[in-house]
């Protein structure tokens, strides 16, 4: 039911109206900021139902560059959110479900992706852990708000 795209005139309209909650804007960006702040490196990416765009990811293709946890030749996830007017729907889950084969497809040069997620984040973590990564079971502690969970899925 959902589909994966990469960002594109197609569905940039779109994409610039997607928002969270207040609640949650501390742990992800809104998506001008990243469109704006974004380097190449990071491939931005939308999440549909139909025509609609429901959610958006980056894939880091430098992290390990910047996270000293992350090895080398490793992908990030970065900026993972559905829109709040469509969380709760089963789309969070499906979108993490189906990163493993469009990884594989898409990336197939690549054999792991990492991600942190802030330790109040509860349901996020709970989506990450339950539909595909594992807890590394160590902290990263420079992020912004809060310490966070590095979390890490094969992907070969
Ligand atoms: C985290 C997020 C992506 C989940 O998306 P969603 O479409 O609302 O979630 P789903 O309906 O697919 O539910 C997915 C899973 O999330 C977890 N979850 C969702 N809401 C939850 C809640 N209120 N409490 C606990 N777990 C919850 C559950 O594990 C659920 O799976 P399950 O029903 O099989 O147990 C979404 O809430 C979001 O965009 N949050 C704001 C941005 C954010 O925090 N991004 C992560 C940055 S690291």
């Amino acid at each position: 039911m959902i589909r994966i795209e990469k960002f594109s005139e197609k569905n940039v309209e779109k994409a610039l109206a997607l928002k969270v909650s207040d609640e949650q804007l501390k742990f992800v960006g809104t998506v001008p900021e990243i469109v704006e702040s974004m380097p190449a490196t990071g491939h931005k990416h939308v999440v549909l139902v139909g025509d609609e765009v429901v959610g958006f990811f980056v894939i880091d293709t430098v992290y390990s560059e910047n996270y000293d946890f992350c090895s080398e030749g490793a992908l990030g996830l970065r900026a993972f959110f559905i829109d709040s007017r469509h969380q709760g729907k089963g789309y969070g889950k499906s979108t993490v479900a189906a990163l493993k084969p469009y990884l594989q497809q898409a990336y197939s040069q690549y054999s792991k992706i990492y991600l942190t997620v802030n330790c109040k984040n509860r349901s996020a973590y709970r989506c990450y852990l339950k539909y595909g990564f594992t807890d590394t079971d160590e902290l990263y502690r420079d992020g912004a708000a809060g310490p966070q969970y590095i979390m890490l899925m094969e992907t070969a």
